[in-house]
């Protein structure tokens, strides 16, 4: 049988989460722990199959509207997971970016992406970029305000725009864009996902849970994928 290639950039919306731990009677950041367990293990399949780049929506612009006990300890998740991926850097050979607004995280933990970010630079067998305060329309206000500013400072003029040059100020500067997105839990939003870089990317919604999610879930998304008649516009 003949082996399709997998895709080279997957992006995943993590969620249902709270759902899975509400169902076992469990308080919500139960779920945020089994889906950070989750996440370990499709980020370890990813990187077997041979995926390029995983982009995994962790935390949204609009997910500070939970209560302090549950962002607290999201980010408490989160931080163990980087400390855990510094230290086993060497074997796991993973690079990491961060897409988002940093700067409302806390100190330390702004600390530990910037250090595994620039630690993992020179790894690549798997890129994963994670989205922390992440919004697709605050990146795109972000790029505007960067590209305005380049353009009061004399580099550019407005004329020079292009979709090329726009894309040059996103989070995902130098990253193709996603083939293949993934929501599990059954709701058919993007939820403020990478909007700019979506716009040709093949949705997979799935029914699943984020915690319940599994390697062989991953692989039928990578089925359906393939199925799939990707136009791009044309006939
Ligand atoms: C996704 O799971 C994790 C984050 C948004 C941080 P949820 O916490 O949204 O889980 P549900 O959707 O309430 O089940
Ligand atoms: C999207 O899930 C954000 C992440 C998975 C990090 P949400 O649970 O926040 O999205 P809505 O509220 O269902 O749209
Ligand atoms: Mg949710």
């Amino acid at each position: 049988m003949e082996q399709k290639p997998v895709p080279r950039h997957i992006a995943i919306i993590m969620d249902g989460n709270g759902r899975w731990a509400k169902k076992r009677g469990l308080p919500r950041t139960a779920g945020h722990a089994a889906g950070a367990e989750t996440f370990r293990r499709i980020a370890n399949y990813c990187r077997t199959l041979g995926v390029e780049y995983l982009t995994v929506y962790a935390f949204s612009t609009e997910n500070w509207k939970r209560s302090e006990e549950e962002v607290g300890a999201i980010m408490k998740l989160l931080g163990n997971y980087l400390k855990e991926a510094l230290r086993d850097m060497e074997k796991n050979h993973v690079r990491f970016r961060f897409f988002g607004d940093l700067t409302r995280l806390s100190p330390k933990l702004q600390q530990l992406c910037a250090e595994a970010e620039n630690k993992s630079a020179v790894f690549g067998d798997v890129q994963v970029n994670f989205c922390l305060n992440y919004g697709g329309r605050d990146e795109l206000v972000k790029a505007s305000q960067a590209f305005a500013r380049d353009v009061a400072g004399g580099k550019y003029t407005p004329e020079d725009l292009t979709e090329e040059l726009l894309a040059s100020y996103l989070y995902s500067q130098n990253v193709p864009d996603p083939e293949l997105i993934i929501r599990p839990s059954g709701e058919m939003r993007t939820s403020n996902f990478l909007l700019w870089q979506s716009a040709y990317s093949e949705y997979v919604f799935m029914d699943v849970l984020w915690p319940d999610f599994s390697p062989e879930d991953l692989d039928q998304a990578i089925a359906e994928y393939n199925g799939r008649n990707r136009r791009f516009g044309g006939v």
